[in-house]
């Protein structure tokens, strides 16, 4: 059968893992539990770091899962084929079970047997080795043995093979990354990981370090698995597409925003096109959550504003010039019925991003008008840039967007003085705790920290919403 929809794949692979004997576990939410130093989940394993750690999953030791995830750091690369900041993560995990053997045995042939690839057109990465640990050359040979060509496995460094810790401690460890060839012609002979016709669609880590506050890499006390396969991405690659957002997820997003606009997803207006697809779809899975984040210039509300802003303002230099933002979200739910809270949360969503919206297009195009006003000189203040923000709505980060199409700066550290000097809060809006981990690896303070965050749950659901730590 031919894989066309996120359904499909999705049902593939974790009836793949479930005939390896692994259990399915839902979703985590997108905010992470356990992690003080994320705002959002990262990646699949993020959620499970306790059981990578040794802690035992009441399911087993094998496990797979569809993981929603948002990656922030992304944010600014969204317009082009590939790049999303909300995205589903297929992965399997072994903690302290099966290792690099049958890893790549299963990728190999879940690749191969049921997503059939062509496995002449795969080639694969490994770890090349340095001071904090060995050459991978176990995993080249399973590759090798597998039938994987040597020109095809390439030995690179920490940047390319080496996955985590997701922030700054936790667990890690060296991967190996698998590759298929894209490019219209005949497939090289030789795997060249800097040509983009190569693209990367899986991830096995193999985790069995721990990373320390000090920097130094400590063996953990078992030998885990964690995988990573982008649903998007790897949909594109089985229907030979080079736009992720030409997939069947996005055709019905895309076409909404067409029909409002009354463009073509074509040329230029394609980059306009996605953002607001990309954006309103993550805008629409924060919502969505059960945590109920609203809009708001702190954490995780800060950047579903930034995510929506920005969707508004990509709109208007589409001309959409009447409010849109529900009429997709309408478009994007059905597309997600798995995700029951979606169904559950659908008013909270629709009414937020109603609210939202009807803001911002009471100051956006007066802050437009005093955005010109002020971009005459080279730099931006950041007294004007917090006018802007305080004033008209704008997040920074769109200050600096608009800036930087005129090639004019904005004064980030006088900004940030200002937002310091007018709101008792952190700084966690512009400085971005974008990355993810946790902030001491000590067992006693994460399990201070999962008992804080019950233990403020419970007091919410009993007492009341507001209760804060
Ligand atoms: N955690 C790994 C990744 O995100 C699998 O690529």
């Amino acid at each position: 059968m031919k894989i066309t929809t996120r359904e499909e794949l999705i049902k593939a692979y974790i009836d793949f893992f479930k005939s390896k004997k692994h259990k399915e576990i839902h979703s985590s939410s997108l905010i992470p539990e356990n992690d003080p130093t994320v705002l959002f989940t990262t990646a699949g394993m993020h959620p499970l770091v306790p059981y990578l750690f040794g802690q035992k999953h009441p399911l087993g030791k094998r496990l797979v899962d569809v993981q929603k995830c948002i990656r922030t750091d992304d944010i600014d690369d969204v317009g082009d084929e590939v790049h999303h900041t909300f995205f589903e993560m297929l992965g399997n995990w072994s903690f302290g079970d099966y290792f690099k053997k049958e890893a790549i045995e299963f990728s190999f042939e879940f690749l191969t047997s049921a997503l059939k690839l062509d496995k002449d057109k795969l080639a694969v990465s490994c770890f090349i080795g340095d001071s904090d640990a060995s050459r991978d050359d176990e995993s080249s040979k399973i590759w090798l043995d597998l039938g994987i060509a040597k020109e095809r496995i390439a030995f690179l460094g920490k940047k390319d093979n080496w996955w985590g810790p997701a922030g700054e401690t936790g667990p890690c460890g060296p991967d190996t990354e698998m590759f298929y060839y894209t490019g219209k012609g005949k497939t090289p002979k030789k795997f060249d990981a800097s040509d983009s016709n190569w693209v990367e669609i899986w991830n096995d880590v193999f985790m069995e370090y721990n990373k320390t506050k000090n920097g130094k890499y400590e063996m953990l006390k078992q030998k885990n698995v964690d995988t990573g396969m982008g649903v998007e991405r790897t949909l594109a690659v089985l229907n030979q597409l080079d736009d992720n957002y030409q997939t069947s997820i996005f055709i019905p997003i895309i076409n909404s925003i067409e029909k409002l606009s009354g463009k073509k997803y074509y040329g230029n207006d394609k980059i306009a096109i996605r953002i607001i697809a990309d954006h309103l779809r993550a805008a629409v899975f924060i919502l969505g959550d059960e945590r109920g984040i609203k809009p708001s210039n702190i954490g995780q509300g800060y950047v579903l504003r930034r995510l929506i802003r920005r969707a508004i303002r990509y709109g208007k230099i589409l001309g959409i010039n009447s409010s849109f933002i529900v009429h997709i979200a309408k478009v994007i739910l059905p597309i997600y019925h798995d995700y029951q809270e979606l169904e559950r949360n659908h008013r909270f969503i629709y009414s937020n991003l109603e609210e939202e919206e009807k803001r911002f297009m009471e100051t956006l195009e007066k802050g437009l008008k005093k955005f010109n006003e002020i971009c005459t000189d080279k730099i931006i203040t950041g007294k004007e840039a917090f006018l802007l923000f305080q004033s008209y709505g704008f997040p920074i980060e769109m200050t600096e967007e608009l800036a930087s199409e005129k090639g004019v700066k904005v004064d980030l550290e006088e900004y940030n003085e200002e937002f310091e000097r007018h709101q008792d809060l952190s700084r966690t809006a512009s400085s971005g705790v974008f990355k993810s981990g946790l902030a001491d690896d000590s067992d006693v303070v994460r399990k201070l920290h999962t008992a804080t965050h019950l233990l403020n749950e419970a007091l919410r659901r009993i007492l009341n919403s507001d209760i804060k730590q």
